[in-house]
């Protein structure tokens, strides 16, 4: 099973548009859902129109989480506040939220309070800039020291890790990613999580791909990547290229 999580971040502007792409993206999965998982994470704003559409063909997450538990913190959204309103998965660290100040300590704090409320968190992970004696894979490394030092082997089942090298990310990309340096990020990470977990089990965490995912490259991602699913930002605003973004993950 493909996971393809769709990251609205800001958009839509309005919340009937919300409602119309939730729709369109439940009819795709409708048609896909015997080899995809779909999920789709609105912006907090929308949770609530889009819980209306969601359902086991298409699972509701959402964008970043509180790390803290003390219920006074204005403009912070809670763990069980998500998961009353039917929230299955949650993106945390995303590169974007680190920009604004979520560090390593506060992701491995906000997924823990999603593991508590049994919501998956998709960590992402990703270096800043490539540099030809691989420093960059240092960043990778850091990224995930805290989360496989404090969760513990069963709760990290329940974690998806998300790589999204941020040169590749939004319309301001450097490039596309190659499958190629995709799947050499997996085989790396997996290594990280087997030198502490063990290799049988590092084979069965889900990690998957984001940045500048189309309808395009995004089987070669999975074929040649060996990537388990797809992050899928600007395309999964738009329901005829994410249909046949599906459609090519499917064939
Ligand atoms: P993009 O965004 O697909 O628009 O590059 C991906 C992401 O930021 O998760």
């Amino acid at each position: 099973m493909i996971l393809l999580v769709g990251n609205w971040k800001m958009a839509p502007e309005k919340v009937e548009h919300a409602e119309k792409l939730a729709k369109d993206i439940l009819t795709i999965a409708k048609k896909y859902k015997k080899n995809i998982q779909f999920v789709v994470c609105p912006s907090f704003g929308h949770l609530s129109i889009v819980a209306k559409h969601t359902k086991a063909t298409l699972l509701l997450g959402a964008q970043g989480v509180a790390s803290v538990v003390t219920p006074a913190n204005t403009g912070l959204v809670s763990a069980p506040q998500l998961k009353g309103l039917g929230v299955q998965y949650t993106i945390v660290g995303h590169s974007e939220s680190r920009a604004r100040g979520d560090t390593n300590e506060m992701v491995v704090e906000q997924a823990t309070r999603l593991i508590e409320k049994k919501i998956i968190p998709i960590v992402c992970i990703g270096e800043k800039t490539r540099d030809a004696q691989g420093w960059y894979l240092s960043e990778i490394k850091d990224q995930l020291h805290g989360l496989l030092t404090t969760i513990s082997k069963t709760n990290f089942k329940n974690i998806v890790i998300a790589y999204e090298p941020i040169w590749a990310i939004g319309a301001n990309a450097e490039r596309e990613a190659t499958p190629h340096e995709c799947r050499e990020m997996v085989i790396y990470i997996r290594k990280l999580i087997s030198d502490v977990h063990g290799e049988k089990f590092a084979t069965s965490v889900v990690i998957i791909y984001g940045g500048s995912v189309n309808e395009q490259n995004a089987k070669y991602f999975i074929s040649d990547g060996t990537a388990n699913g797809l992050l899928v930002g600007r395309v999964s605003l738009e329901p005829k290229r994410y249909e046949l973004l599906a459609k090519s993950l499917s064939v």
